[in-house]
C-alpha cells in the first residue's frame, strides 16, 4: 500500500499466541517497558500490538467501538500516549466482518466511523480479521478500511488478516503494507514448516510497502532453541514481518538472542525488499538465496528433518557469478570464512545455516568511500 508506511517489513510484538483473548492494558504497558529496556526496541522492534477482545460486547448508543474499561481503564488513547512517549507505536485489531473472530462488533458497515475512532485514539497500525464476513468478496471489504484509513489522515499500517483467501497476494499490493498467507500458525515444528512451504513461493508479488505476512513469531513459545532460531530465520530470509507473539517481560536469554540478532535482522530489513526464494530443494534440504542490497546475497541452508545433515551449493547457484573470492558471515556464530566457490554445512535436524555472501564481482568499496560511478551518494 502506497502510504509511505512498511518500506521494510515491520518490527514488533502482538499479544495473541502468548495470551489468546486475555489482553489488558497493563499487559501492553508491561510488554512496552520490556521491549524498550531489553534491547527489542533498540534492535529496531516499533510495535505494540493489541489482538482481539479489547472491547466491550456492544458499540455504545452512537454507534462507536468501546474499549473494554476492565481491560483498558485509561482506553485506547491512554495506553497509545503510554507506549507513544516510550517511543514505539500502538497496533490495533479489527475485524471485515460482522464480529471479531472472539465475537466482538466487526467493522463490516462501519469502516469510516471505526477508522475515525482508531485515528482519534493515536493508533498507528490495525491487523484486520476476516470472521463473519457474510460471504463479501475480500477485496471490497478490505477496500473499503483502507479508503477509510486513508480519509483520517493519520498513517496507519494496514495488515491485511485473511488467511490467504481469495489469493490475496494477487490483489494486496494496492490495499495493504502485509497480508496474511495462512491460516493461524502455533507453537510447534511442523505449523511451522507447513507455513514456510506456503509462503516461500510467493516472493514475487513482495516488496517495499506490502509483504507476504506468514503469521506471527512464535520463537520462545515452545519450540526448542534451534526450531526457534529456523523460524527467526526463514521468516527473516522471506522478508516477513517480524511479529514477537511471546511474553518478551519473561523472555529467555536465548529468545532475546534470537529476536534481537542484528545481522539476521538487517536481512529481513533489507532495503532491496526482495524476498529469498528456494534455489535447491529436495529431501528435506533447502537452498535459500535472497538478494541485498549492495550486491551481497544472503543464503540459507534448511535441514526440515530430524537427523544432522550436510547441505551444499554453490555461489553460482545463488546468483553469484562464479568467479572470484567470496567471504562467507555465519549470522548465527558471526564466524567468517572464504570461499572460491562451494558452500556447504553440516545442519542440524530442524536447523538451519545462514550466511551473508559478499565480494566476488564488483570489489568491495569501503564504507564512506564513493564509488567511481557515483552508488552511494546521499
Ligand atoms: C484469527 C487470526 O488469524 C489470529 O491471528 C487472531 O487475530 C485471531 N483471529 C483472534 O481472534
Amino acid at each position: 500500500l502506497d502510504n509511505g508506511l512498511a518500506t521494510t517489513p515491520p518490527l514488533g510484538f502482538n499479544d495473541w499466541n502468548a495470551y489468546g483473548c486475555n489482553v489488558s492494558e497493563a499487559l501492553i504497558k508491561a510488554t512496552a517497558d520490556a521491549m524498550h529496556s531489553n534491547g527489542m526496541q533498540a534492535a529496531g522492534y516499533q510495535y505494540v500490538n493489541i489482538d482481539d477482545c479489547w472491547m466491550t460486547s456492544n458499540r455504545d448508543a452512537a454507534g462507536h467501538l468501546v474499549p473494554d474499561p476492565a481491560k483498558f481503564p485509561d482506553g485506547i488513547s491512554g495506553t497509545a500516549a503510554y507506549v507513544h512517549g516510550l517511543g514505539l507505536k500502538l497496533g490495533i485489531y479489527e475485524d471485515a466482518g460482522t464480529a471479531t473472530c472472539a465475537g466482538y462488533p466487526g467493522s463490516l458497515g462501519h469502516e469510516t466511523q471505526d477508522a475515525a475512532s482508531f485515528a482519534a485514539w493515536g493508533v498507528d497500525y490495525l491487523k484486520y480479521d476476516n470472521c463473519s464476513n457474510q460471504g463479501i468478496s475480500a477485496t471490497t471489504r478490505y477496500t473499503a478500511m483502507r479508503d477509510a484509513l486513508r480519509a483520517t489522515g493519520r498513517p496507519i499500517l494496514f495488515s491485511l488478516c485473511n488467511w490467504g483467501q481469495e489469493s490475496v497476494w494477487t490483489w494486496g499490493a494496492p490495499v495493504g503494507n502485509s497480508w496474511r498467507t495462512t491460516n493461524d500458525i502455533n507453537a510447534s515444528y511442523g505449523s511451522m514448516l507447513g507455513i514456510f512451504h506456503a509462503n516461500v513461493g510467493l516472493g514475487a508479488f513482495a516488496g517495499p510497502g506490502h509483504w507476504n505476512d506468514p503469521d506471527m513469531l512464535e520463537v520462545g513459545n515452545g519450540m526448542s532453541a534451534t526450531e526457534d532460531r529456523s523460524e527467526f530465520t526463514l521468516w527473516s530470509e522471506m522478508s516477513a514481518p517480524l511479529i514477537a507473539g511471546t511474553n518478551v517481560a519473561a523472555a529467555s536469554a536465548d529468545t532475546l538472542a534470537t529476536l534481537t540478532n542484528r545481522q539476521v535482522l538487517a536481512v529481513d530489513q533489507d532495503p532491496l525488499g526482495r524476498q529469498g526464494q528456494l534455489v535447491a530443494a529436495g529431501g528435506g534440504l533447502d537452498v535459500l538465496a535472497k538478494p541485498l542490497a549492495g550486491g551481497d546475497v544472503a543464503v540459507v541452508l534448511f535441514n526440515e528433518n530430524s537427523a544432522a545433515a550436510t547441505i551444499s551449493t554453490s555461489t553460482g547457484a545463488i546468483g553469484k557469478a562464479a568467479a572470484g573470492t567470496y567471504t562467507l558471515t555465519d549470522l548465527w556464530s558471526g564466524a567468517s570464512s572464504t570461499t572460491g566457490g562451494p558452500i556447504s554445512a553440516t545442519v542440524p535436524g530442524h536447523g538451519t545455516v545462514m550466511y551473508r555472501v559478499s565480494g566476488g564481482g564488483a570489489p568491495a568499496v569501503p564504507s564512506g568511500v564513493v564509488s567511481a560511478t557515483g552508488a552511494g551518494k546521499c
